[in-house]
């Protein structure tokens, strides 16, 4: 039977309550359609950092790398180490190791779900960069603690890099409603923004049915309260859609519905599916996180593995349970209750 070698890393807080309802939802979904999951867990945490000295061990990455895919909690309990820290050590590196420069994140409302906007009628996909930008890790910090300190951190902008998502953001915007919304700052950021409009710009020649449209940042941020239903694609820098996401997961009634992919297109390294939520020490192991945010990447990854049965009836079970009121207002319903009811609307 067709195996699929999955490493599921929990990481810290809620992340370990919420990737076990996913792992029990997507084998009930191989069960059911087929295949199976040979999951390997790994403990590589804040905890597995205070016990080694480092979030995972020094072959990590090349332990990760023989797996078809990754499925991860969340990463950060800063009480225990500073978020610099294992962020750096544990989810950032795999990202870029892995070179999954595309993260994608669906904005919509779920069946039965209120969001805080007046309009339900939304979907976006949200396409962020993933590897360099803001987050290229260049910088440095000279005459520590004195008067004259001064702390550098360089947004670094490839032209392979920015080519590559834009044309990921043409693509999937092509296969949905032929509208793509490209985001910068180039008013004020005149080098690495005008940098990206223009490749955007060129790349439009080449997808002439898909309507291209460049935003400013702070335009984008209004219009996705102000006018989400007029949005379909959303490409945007590293920093950009990190923030963006969580407007994005805001508008969609919370962060515990809002799911992600990080993705690597050229399949040469695993992809990696998470949900956008952090850690959430101060509800961790209490039974009360809403594990859809979760569930619905582990949906994203039946996708990618070209599971595209399995993972629209996920879809259709996520959407059962909402639509009956179950994990649907956040904080209302516990975490195994949310997942039974996902488990019995899958069939
Ligand atoms: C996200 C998170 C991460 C990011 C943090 C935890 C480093 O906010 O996945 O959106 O900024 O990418
Ligand atoms: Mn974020």
């Amino acid at each position: 039977m067709k195996t699929y070698k999955i490493a599921l890393l929990p990481g810290d807080g809620i992340g370990r309550d919420v990737t076990e309802a996913a792992k029990a939802v997507l084998e009930k979904a191989a069960a059911r359609n087929g295949f199976l999951f040979a999951t390997s867990s790994y403990p590589w945490s804040c905890d597995y950092y205070l016990e080694h000295g480092s979030m995972m061990p020094g072959n990590g990455i090349k332990t990760l790398s023989s797996f078809d895919a990754i499925l991860l909690g969340a990463v950060g309990w800063p009480r225990k180490v500073p978020d610099s820290v294992s962020l750096h050590g544990l989810l950032l590196p795999i990202r870029k190791a892995f070179v999954q420069y595309a993260n994608i994140r669906p904005h919509r409302l779920l069946p039965g779900v209120q969001g805080p906007l007046r309009s339900d009628k939304f979907d976006i996909l949200c396409i962020r960069e993933n590897t360099e930008g803001e987050y290229s890790g260049a910088g440095g910090r000279v005459h520590q603690g004195t008067d004259s300190e001064v702390a550098v951190e360089t947004s670094i902008f490839t032209r392979k890099g920015v080519e590559r998502i834009l044309r990921f953001g043409f693509e999937q915007a092509r296969a949905r409603r032929g509208k793509l919304a490209s985001v910068t700052k180039s008013n004020a950021q005149r080098y690495s923004m005008v940098f990206w409009d223009e490749i955007t710009q060129r790349l439009s020649a080449e997808y002439p049915d898909v309507e291209v449209t460049s935003y400013h940042i702070d335009a984008m941020a209004a219009r996705m309260v102000m006018a989400p239903d007029s949005l379909d694609v959303v490409v945007a820098s590293n920093l950009f859609g990190d923030i963006l996401t969580d407007l994005g997961a805001a508008i969609q009634g919370g962060l515990g519905f809002a799911a992600s992919a990080n993705i690597n297109p050229d399949r040469s390294a695993p992809s990696m599916f998470e949900p956008v939520h952090g850690s959430a020490p101060d509800i961790a192991h209490l039974g009360i996180a809403n594990p859809i945010a979760a569930i619905w990447s582990g949906a994203m990854m039946l996708e990618h593995l070209g599971e595209t049965t399995a993972a629209a009836k996920v879809m259709a079970a996520i959407e059962a349970t909402t639509a009956r009121g179950i994990g649907s207002v956040p904080g209302k319903d516990r975490t195994d209750a949310i997942t039974s009811a996902v488990l019995s609307a899958l069939d």
